[in-house]
């Protein structure tokens, strides 16, 4: 496949999402969002009464659910065991879980086999694919001609993110997230790290517009 590969990783509530959404549609590219996996297969853990802090459990059953996600930019879409699970991933119960479940080394290998893929599929059919992760550009597209490392300050991720769940606690929001860093940044399995062929590109004090204006003059350099 000819198509351009551009990989996203950072924290949560660094403005993934909206730009790689935002990009894809500039591009006309598709758009995967691999954590929608990991809160899909936590989703399908909470439901079948699994204990997400056994990790052995975990690892056992990582290979039941049937995750599958649509690429259009527009209209993304999640579906877990042929049933619409977009709502259900994004509850509170699923983002205390999620850091547990995505750092089980079984969970990891199944959902990056799969984002591969999803990335192939994309190169060959379309234009290409926006990526958006904490491994993206380090262990599932590290060849990706493309590698975007967003960060904002905590308080700036802090209320993007209770704006985006609607809540008024920007304080409880920003030690969730602290929380959830600290989890994904220091486990063993593929933790959120910052390689020095990423460019870096810190959001705090741009608009969405102008951060996917820089990331589409990326892409544009980059062929
Ligand atoms: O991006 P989002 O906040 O929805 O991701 C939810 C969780 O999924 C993260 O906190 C992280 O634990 C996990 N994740 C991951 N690797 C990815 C994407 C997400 O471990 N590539």
């Amino acid at each position: 496949g000819g198509g351009i590969v551009i990989a996203i990783d950072g924290p949560s509530g660094s403005g993934k999402s909206s730009t790689a959404k935002g990009v894809a549609r500039a591009r006309e590219l598709r758009y995967l969002d691999t954590g929608a996996m990991y809160r899909a297969m936590t989703w399908w853990m909470l439901h079948h009464q699994v204990d997400v802090n056994d990790a052995a459990a975990v690892a056992e059953a990582a290979s039941r659910p049937v995750i599958t996600l649509g690429t259009d930019p527009d209209a993304p879409t999640v579906q877990v065991d042929g049933v619409d699970a977009a709502q259900a991933i994004r509850t509170q119960e699923v983002t205390t879980n999620v850091s547990a479940v995505s750092a089980v080394p079984a969970v990891r290998e199944l959902l990056v086999t799969r984002q591969r893929q999803i990335i192939d599929e994309a190169r060959d059919e379309a234009a290409g694919i926006v990526v958006e992760g904490r491994d993206i550009t380090t262990v599932v597209a590290p060849d990706a001609p493309v590698k975007i490392f967003l960060t904002a300050s905590a308080e700036m991720r802090a209320q993007r993110r209770s704006r985006e769940v609607r809540s008024s606690d920007v304080a409880a929001t920003q030690a969730d997230l602290a929380r959830r860093d600290q989890l994904d940044s220091s486990r063993a399995a593929s933790p959120l790290t910052q390689t020095a062929d990423a460019t870096e590109l810190d959001t705090t004090g741009l608009s969405l517009d102008e951060v996917i204006a820089l990331v589409v003059k990326l892409a544009d350099e980059a062929g």
